[in-house]
């Protein structure tokens, strides 16, 4: 590690302050003038994994909830209000759930010594992991695994912010973001989108769908039989999706 010490961290931060200047002497005018990012990251915390710098992204354009190994909870007023700040204020256009390999919240979910709360936070992934062991257990080595299990982990939190009110209601009002499942490999410093479809969830909001083109066009057949409410339509077509 290069740093050790906090006075080289605000040395960096004069130094790197003179360079932004230099190249654009309104640069901090134009930054506290207000943030319109096109972009909520929902990461993991590990330290590796500033989306900013493997995407050459600035300041101001990634709007950012990061926790230990990427957890979308239903029950985290933490994220709940950066979600909601994100889409009711920011309306962000994408929303990146970024997982990545060699997660230790992963392991830390499938190992079995104890490191105390965080076991609390995984439970969560060590759940994932029992209602998929049979694909994951007959992969060869533990490396594999374990970024199996990392990849599905972003499918089941693109799939829990799909469960969120904030989600649900902006789907109703037709101006959710679109949401991008990714794992970042630590080996490449590459980013794997794992292409999530994503509809199957969009329709999950049922009685609120019901004026839905997707409910309307893009699932729902004109033969099938559908009687009673539009609650009973929409589970309907997501049996039959
Ligand atoms: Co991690």
């Amino acid at each position: 590690m290069r740093y050790h010490k906090i006075e080289e961290l605000l040395k960096n931060n004069q130094d790197w302050v003179a360079q932004k200047l230099a190249l654009n002497p309104n640069y901090f005018n134009e930054l506290s003038s207000g943030q319109k990012p096109p972009f909520l990251y929902i990461g993991c915390s590990d330290s590796r994994l500033p989306l900013t710098n493997f995407t050459c992204t600035e300041p101001g354009e990634l709007f950012v909830h990061r926790n230990i190994a990427n957890q979308v909870s239903l029950t985290d007023i933490n994220f709940l209000a950066v979600l909601e700040y994100a889409i009711s204020h920011l309306q962000v256009e994408h929303i990146i759930v970024c997982g990545h390999y060699d997660c230790g919240g992963i392991k830390a979910a499938l190992e079995s010594r104890t490191t105390g709360i965080i076991d609390n936070w995984v439970n969560p992934i060590r759940e994932l992991y029992l209602q998929n062991q049979y694909e994951i257990d007959i992969l060869p080595t533990r490396g594999e695994r374990l970024n199996r299990l990392a990849e599905i982990n972003v499918l089941a939190q693109v799939k829990n912010l799909y469960q969120t009110s904030i989600m649900r209601q902006a789907l109703h009002n037709q101006n959710a973001p679109m949401v991008h499942g990714w794992v970042l490999d630590i080996h490449t410093g590459l980013i794997k989108d794992l292409n999530v479809a994503t509809v199957q969830w969009q329709l999950y909001p049922g009685c609120l769908l019901e004026q839905s083109p997707l409910f309307s066009v893009a699932h729902f057949q004109p033969t099938d039989e559908v009687t009673g409410c539009c609650c009973e339509e929409a589970e309907h077509v997501i049996r039959n999706s």
